[in-house]
């Protein structure tokens, strides 16, 4: 009895929910833009959509959801979603993904918070592209988006980088680890992270896992090192934290990748001298791998590609990678953003 009570309601509800949709008002892309710049932005670029304070007692750990128009030559925009440390975007940001507009363009769709994210795409220039197209412009995986394996995420950051492989490819086995719970709560709140049959997330001491691993015996296909302080540390060097520089790490994670794997660091040093001290890393890296290769992108970030066995990148055809890329949507829209 309880049963068929509950399912009318659900019923009315629907009814009543088909009803208001039907009832509502569709905007032109122009009526909708006007509602979207004026209403939810107030006529800013920027608005912050939610101040996400993991420590209540400690602002200085609070954390900036922003979103952020668009605007592109030919007419049209799109929103992105920034997290940041400040409010304003003036001290850069951990992260950036791209919305879904709505389909049905109303009044009660102006709202961005209420957006989808869509994780089907990534900026080039981010360190997620970079650590993706790393995997595929050093030969490592073949370009295939049926490639089997597994990857191993140190630091999921906003689950960006997980949620885009899981999105192509299906026959990779994708497990994140991240220190911070904070981290997940964000990825699957804001930035459209979910987990799936082959996709987990688990809250715990990465350096830990790995040396766990190695212990064990286990191996891993990549590992995605992007482990990073949020707020500004004493020597500047954001990422990689220094539990994942240490001597006993470094010989697991050499182990964990086995001779045929491959590791990708995200590194972020801000202070006068981070080249220098990217090379640093770099040298002292090398001492526990066959090689390290040294790249960077155009937003300040360096990264270490390190494997077992030589990576030989002259049979890799560079445009082919860069059409495979292109058709995961990994493209430009970060520079319509800043
Ligand atoms: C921390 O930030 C929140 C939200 O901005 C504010 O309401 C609160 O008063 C702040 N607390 C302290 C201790 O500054
Ligand atoms: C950006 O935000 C910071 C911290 O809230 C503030 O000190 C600074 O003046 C702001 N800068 C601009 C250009 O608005
Ligand atoms: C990862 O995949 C490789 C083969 O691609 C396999 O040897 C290894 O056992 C797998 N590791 C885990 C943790 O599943």
């Amino acid at each position: 009895m309880l049963k068929s009570v509950a399912l009318l309601a659900a019923l009315f509800l629907t009814i009543q929910a088909a009803n208001y949709c039907m009832k509502e008002k569709e905007l032109s892309e122009n009526e909708f833009f006007d509602q979207v710049q004026g209403k939810t932005f107030a006529n800013q670029q920027n608005r912050v959509v939610a101040i996400e304070c993991p420590d209540p007692k400690d602002n200085s750990t609070c954390l900036y959801i922003v979103d952020r128009i668009g605007y592109l030559k030919d007419g049209s925009w799109f929103v992105g979603r920034f997290l940041t440390p400040v409010p304003n975007l003036t001290k850069g940001f951990l992260s950036v993904s791209k919305l879904v507009k709505p389909v049905f363009k109303s009044m009660s769709t102006i709202d961005t918070a209420m957006w989808m994210v869509d994780v089907g795409t990534m900026d080039a220039m981010t360190p997620n592209s970079v650590e993706l197209s790393s995997l595929f412009t050093t030969g490592h995986f073949e370009m295939n988006r049926d490639v089997s394996g597994n990857i191993t995420f140190l630091g999921v950051a906003t689950g960006g980088l997980m949620s885009f492989f899981s999105t192509y490819f299906k026959n990779l086995k994708l497990t994140g680890i991240d220190i911070d719970p904070q981290s997940e709560y964000l990825a699957k709140k804001w930035f459209g992270y979910r987990d799936t049959k082959n996709s987990k997330i688990l809250i715990g001491d990465g350096a830990e896992y790995i040396m766990e691993m190695a212990k064990r015996g286990e191996t891993s296909d990549a590992v995605l090192v992007d482990a990073c302080h949020n707020h500004a540390p004493p020597d500047g060097i954001y990422c990689p934290v220094e539990a994942v520089r240490t001597p006993e790490f470094l010989k697991s994670l050499s182990a964990v990748i086995g001779t045929k794997g491959i590791t990708t660091y995200n590194m972020y040093i801000l202070h006068r001298d981070h080249q220098k001290g990217y090379q640093k890393i770099r040298n002292e890296f090398a001492k526990y791998f066959a090689e390290c290769h040294l790249g960077s992108n155009h937003l300040g970030n360096a990264f270490i590609m390190c494997s077992n066995n030589k990576i030989d990148q002259s049979t890799v055809d560079i445009s082919s990678v860069r059409s495979f890329l292109k058709n995961m949507r990994i493209d430009g829209f970060l520079k319509n953003l800043l």
